[in-house]
């Protein structure tokens, strides 16, 4: 009797402890994308080329790796929130396509088209954001 309950309340920790790992992990991979985008925001605002090309390939490795697995994010994402994944996907191309777009106009100093890219990598942010939050 005594060792089933130990075992239910290990059972329950654990679960606790898998549930705010998560938790922590989406929180601090959001946290690190905005870093970048503050960034590269103040790279173009400096009008620093190579600033805006790393901080742009970072976001770029970053945004892959959590919007572009599909089972990761099902288990980041909000209770009742899973089926938004595609989203998620979808948001990974179009922040690759941005970045291209980003690496291709900073080349050739076309500054415009970058920031253009980089303003529509953050409507990309917010419009995840208004589907989750809603
Ligand atoms: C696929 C959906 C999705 C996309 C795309 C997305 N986010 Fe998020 N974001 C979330 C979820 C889910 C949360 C956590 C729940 C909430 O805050 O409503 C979150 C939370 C955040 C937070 C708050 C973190 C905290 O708790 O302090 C920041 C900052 C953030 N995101 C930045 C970004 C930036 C920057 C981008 C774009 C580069 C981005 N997000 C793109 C889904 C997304």
């Amino acid at each position: 009797m005594c060792k089933k309950v130990l075992i239910g309340v290990i059972t329950a920790l654990t679960l606790t402890m898998n549930a705010s790992a998560v938790e922590y992990s989406l929180k601090d991979n959001m946290l690190k994308l905005n870093s970048y985008m503050i960034q590269m925001q103040a790279a173009f605002i400096e009008s620093n080329k190579d600033k805006a090309v790393r901080t742009a390939n970072a976001l770029n490795g970053e945004a892959k790796m959590l919007f572009g697995d599909e089972n990761l994010m099902a288990a980041l994402l909000p209770k009742g929130k899973e089926n938004k994944v595609r989203i998620a996907l979808m948001s990974s191309r179009t922040i690759d396509d941005d970045v291209v777009i980003i690496n291709a106009s900073m080349n050739t100093g076309h500054w415009e088209t970058a920031q253009n890219a980089y303003l529509d990598i953050q409507k990309t942010c917010m419009r995840c954001h208004t589907l989750i939050r809603d």
